[in-house]
């Protein structure tokens, strides 16, 4: 045990805002070997699949219980053509995938190939509809074809192609990153867009949509602005509007210059922590967006959706530059577990969040390897399973004191403890990360309102932060039992090595 010690009061019985399930969302996109490679192998693969869909990729998801899976975008959505995904594949057209490779694109993996895979998943779909590049009708269609009942032009058209009964679909993105891939439009342009192609994108039979609009990079409030002026000045006469009920925005953890974002599995101490500096930076966004929101929708009826988030490196050596592969080693497992505390911290306006991207692109829990076909478990996977007990759990506020152990580094202060806490019914749930790269630490957990009983905790850390999985190291970086938990006077004391990841989970006696 070390000297530094930070006492943390968190009040049992006192539940605040319930953390969405869905700010464990995923994103899979027609981008390199997400889709193909990834999710999918083809019928034909010696691979065990149905219907071409990977069956360790679903069997390690479902052990995750991902909410939901965002398809087929990304930028990919604005020059999806779904009616091009439909129908015997021998005849579906092919097309070039313009932004991620220039690669022919067969349309094998369409509209039913993705919701066989959300049921295989056991997850809802989110699906993005095209603004950029498709018609309003189109979009229309689409959600007739997938959600319709009884007879009309569309629902004969899913029959024909083998589906009877329609899909239930509740998450409908209008569009992609308007402001560039996705039409390269401003603020107010897609605004009316938006209003138009979610007006069209109608509530079929008892199924309701929760139409997301396209949103901001990053600090880009005035686009947030721009949108949530469209619900009208309604301030507490707040009204469901038909076209919209979300607002989304992305924001990507890169340190370095876009054009040289630094290496994932080479870096040095100043690296890591400019990369936790700002993913930290997600914190002072998600409260800037909401506080936009809430001059327009002082209750909170409108969502924000954070649908892409991660870390975004320079691809592996020798990978195709358009297909975004790249290693995942504990410094990622460290910028998710910081996003989730951030996240639980607004759990009252953040509905949703999808993790970019969920298979071999990006921060991906699942890496595959093209040519052995072996599956590895990343590190950011490991935080994920842990943290699985926050779903739809009530969050617990924790009170930290002033002067929390920091970093100064060269862009930014960094706070080395971050933490959350959860209940659901009488499980609690704490999350801890220890983000100094040298320095343990103990956090005395100092429980009010009720005592735990059948403490559990596991650890994720490594002896190095470049650490990471590969088909011949699988568990390199994997959780473990941590023992270093003791029981004090008034809760308990937990032990954080550094650069580390720790879970403490029991049972309200
Ligand atoms: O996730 C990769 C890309 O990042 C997405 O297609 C796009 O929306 C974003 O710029």
């Amino acid at each position: 045990m070390t000297d530094l010690v930070i006492p943390a009061i968190v009040n049992l019985d006192v539940t605040g805002p319930v953390i969405n399930r869905h700010l464990y969302g995923h994103f899979a996109e027609h981008l390199g070997r997400c889709v193909y490679g990834g999710f999918y192998v083809g019928a034909d693969s010696d691979l065990p699949n149905v219907d071409g869909i990977r069956l360790d990729v679903v069997e390690a998801l479902r052990a995750l219980n991902i909410p939901n899976l965002r398809w087929p975008g990304g930028c990919f959505a604005d020059e999806y053509h779904w009616m091009d995904g439909i129908g015997p594949k021998g005849e579906r057209p092919s097309m070039v995938n313009t932004h991620w490779g220039n690669v022919e694109e067969n349309n094998h993996f369409g509209t039913h190939e993705f919701m066989a895979l959300c049921e295989l998943l056991g997850t809802e779909p989110y699906i993005s509809g095209n603004i950029g590049s498709g018609t309003v009708k189109e979009m229309s269609d689409w959600v007739e074809y997938l959600t319709r009942d009884g007879d009309s032009p569309m629902v004969r058209l899913r029959k024909a192609n083998g589906r009877e009964e329609p899909w239930k679909i509740r998450y409908w993105g209008l569009g992609n990153e308007a402001w560039g891939c996705g039409g390269n439009m401003s603020a107010q342009q897609y605004a009316a867009e938006a209003r138009r192609y979610g007006t069209y994108s109608r509530d079929h039979g008892d199924n309701k949509l929760y139409r997301i609009a396209a949103g901001a990079s990053d600090a880009d409030y005035a686009w947030t602005e721009t949108l949530m002026k469209q619900l009208g000045d309604l301030g507490c006469a707040y009204r469901p509007q038909p076209f919209m009920q979300a607002v989304s925005f992305h924001y990507y953890t890169v340190p370095g210059p876009w054009q040289d974002k630094g290496d994932a599995t080479v870096f040095d101490i100043d690296d890591y922590y400019r990369t936790m500096v700002k993913a930290a930076y997600v914190d002072e966004l998600i409260t800037g967006h909401s506080n936009v929101m809430d001059c327009y929708d002082s209750h909170k009826n409108v969502g924000l959706v954070l649908d892409e988030w991660g870390t975004w490196w320079n691809v592996e050596p020798g990978t195709n530059p358009g297909f975004l592969y790249q290693q995942n080693t504990l410094r990622d497992a460290l910028v998710a577990s910081v996003h989730f505390d951030i996240f639980h911290r607004h759990a009252d306006r953040l509905v949703m969040a999808n993790i970019a991207q969920t298979v071999n692109v990006l921060q991906a829990m699942i890496l595959t390897d093209p040519d052995s076909k072996a599956l590895v478990l990343t590190p950011t996977y490991h935080v994920f399973e842990m943290n699985k007990g926050h779903h739809d759990a009530a969050s617990l506020r924790v009170d930290l004191p002033a002067g929390l152990p920091a970093r100064e580094t060269g862009s930014g202060t960094l706070s080395t403890v971050s933490l959350s806490a959860s209940r659901k019914d009488a499980q609690v749930l704490f999350s801890l990360s220890n983000l100094d790269a040298d320095q343990p630490v103990d956090v005395e957990l100092d429980l009010r309102g009720g005592a735990l009983a059948d403490v559990r905790s596991r650890i994720l850390t490594a002896g190095k932060l470049q650490d990471h999985n590969t088909p011949d190291a699988p568990a390199s970086v994997a959780p473990r039992a941590h023992e270093q938990v003791t029981a004090t006077v008034s809760g308990l004391r937990v032990h954080l090595p550094a650069h580390s990841f720790v879970t403490v989970e029991g049972r309200l006696a």
